[in-house]
């Protein structure tokens, strides 16, 4: 560190320059991205509980429905063909995200945005006009191309862009565009199921369009951040950005920590040999355990199926769809807790309270499934006191995870990483994001199937070890420079030993347990 920060009291150094219009705009924009991918995790499901679209494209699994009324609600929607219908895109984004990782170390953060924009473009197209399964599942493809690039590139792009002490809060603008993506899928599914003549999933699908548009010509008009300018060798130009985004023309400081974590950077030329080095162990770790967690929580039961779920519960079809739209607009509200709250309690206390949080209301959600339909899945919810408290529940659920695991889910693995493996720790956590919402996606109504009230026990299973996996592993991150986080890293009782002394910053002003307190 070239002369030297000042150190706050939470930790971490502090740069001069804050918060300016510029940045926030910019902030704002790149966090469209999340639209893209928030509209479709909410469309789908409620497209696939449509009946029109079932009759055109899977009449295999309506009649299996029409035939399930009054017998076995667990298996009523189980086919893997429909399934395949909502998860395909997950596993394109999956390969996506490894080109994608190319595309935003060579070529910038703005040009995967560009491409993201542009091919999600064209898969909407395709399903709008879809007029058979094979022009579904094409298109679906190509959405999750589109989602691949973009969630590989806007939230570094985001963490990048912020000033150390509001990254948290600019990042999360990513999961708000998200959660604003999935409630409005949610609420237009519910506008469109009205539609006479049953073609209103084509319009639910078509309208996927809008974000992809806003989403390219916002990236056409985005600055690329300094630190990727600064990848790509272009000092001058990176500085005067530095000093743009901080509204400051002295940001000399900063910009010194940003030469030297890119010069560490371009000593490395093989970001995915180099990431399965032991001294990136820790980051290694954290970046395929946070997605892989984040998904087993169980939020894309809610995501994909809550019209399908209540459904199956025995709501009717039209309060099926409006109780995806309150558990929807719960995590819009409940993902502003996390903007407000993640940058002074900190990552971990959001994580860990989440976590208690979500364990409790899934417990409480088995047990008032079996307590209604038992082993045998008979019996059902049709309104009534009993259907209200199963939605609060689910409510409850759903604020728990929007503000915790949602947020940091993709916060937490864009700022832990040096600068040289910071694409390649990203397209993990993309992959691994991606692979396990393919697998939710695919086997949930089977699970559903075969083990009833047992799946939501399971998921609560897994929110518990998670929540204790934060406690002990994660170092806290809340106001320390993204090319500082060695420093939080070297002061972890577990990871600390990982960290060779000269991958530290700065590491001769002071020691890091001084700097960043001692990390449990
Ligand atoms: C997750 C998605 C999830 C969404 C719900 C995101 O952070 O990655 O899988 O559907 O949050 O709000």
């Amino acid at each position: 560190m070239a002369g030297g920060g000042f150190v706050s009291q939470s930790g971490g150094k502090v740069y001069e320059g804050g918060v300016n219009a510029f940045v926030v705009i910019t902030c704002m924009v790149a966090a469209m991205g999340g639209l893209i991918f928030g509209y479709d995790l909410g469309i789908s499901g409620g497209v696939t509980s449509m009946e029109t679209f079932l009759k055109q494209f899977f009449p295999s699994v309506y009649e299996q429905q029409e035939k399930a009324a009054g017998g076995n609600q667990y298996c009523k929607f189980d086919s893997q063909l429909l399934t395949l219908f909502t998860s395909s895109l997950y596993l394109a984004a999956l390969f996506a995200s490894f080109f994608a990782s190319i595309v935003t170390r060579a070529f910038g953060r703005k040009m995967s945005m560009l491409v993201g924009g542009l091919v999600f473009l064209l898969g909407s197209i395709l399903n709008g006009a879809a007029v058979n399964v094979e022009m579904l599942i094409i298109g679906r493809l190509l959405l999750g191309f589109g989602v691949g690039f973009a969630n590989q590139s806007v939230p570094v792009y985001l963490s990048e862009m912020a000033p150390a002490k509001i990254r948290g809060a600019l990042n999360i603008g990513f999961q708000m565009a998200i959660t604003i993506g999935i409630f409005v899928a949610n609420l237009i599914n519910y506008g469109t199921a009205q539609i006479k003549g049953g073609w209103g999933w084509r319009l639910s699908l078509a309208l996927a369009a809008v974000p992809a548009i806003m989403m390219s010509v916002g990236a056409l008009f985005l600055p690329d951040t300094p630190n990727s300018i600064l990848e790509r060798g272009n000092t001058e130009k990176a500085k005067q950005m530095l000093k743009k985004i901080r509204g400051l023309d002295d940001v000399d400081e900063e910009f010194q920590d940003l030469v030297d974590a890119c010069e560490a950077a371009k000593r490395v030329q093989h970001p995915w040999k180099n990431i399965m080095q032991p001294r990136y162990r820790p980051q290694l770790v954290i970046c395929m355990f946070i997605p892989f967690f984040q998904q087993l929580t169980g939020i894309n039961v809610i995501t994909f199926y809550a019209p399908v779920l209540y459904k199956t519960l025995g709501f009717g079809d039209s309060a099926s769809l409006m109780s995806a739209v309150i558990s929807g607009a719960v995590n819009v509200v409940a993902t502003i807790v996390s903007i407000v709250t993640v940058d002074r309690f900190g990552r971990k206390f959001l994580f860990l309270e989440g976590g208690i949080q979500m364990f409790i209301s899934q417990i409480a959600v088995g047990l008032m499934i079996w307590k209604n339909f038992g082993v045998n899945g008979e019996g059902s919810m049709s309104g009534g006191k009993e259907a209200d408290i199963l939605l609060f529940l689910i409510c409850v659920y759903v604020a728990g995870f929007a503000w915790s695991w949602g947020p940091l889910g993709w916060l937490v693995p864009s700022e832990i990483c040096p600068l040289e493996i910071r694409s390649a720790g990203q397209a993990i956590n993309v992959s691994v994001n991606m692979l396990l919402t393919f697998f939710i996606g695919q086997l949930f109504l089977s699970m559903l199937c075969h083990m009833k009230f047992g799946l939501f026990f399971f998921f609560a299973g897994f929110v518990a070890v998670m929540t204790v996996f934060i406690h002990f592993f994660l170092p806290e991150t809340k106001n320390v420079p993204i090319e500082e986080m060695n420093g939080a890293w070297k002061a972890h009782w577990f990871w600390g030993k990982f960290i060779p002394d000269d991958a530290v910053i700065g590491h001769h002003h002071a020691s890091n347990v001084e700097l960043y307190g001692k990390v449990v």
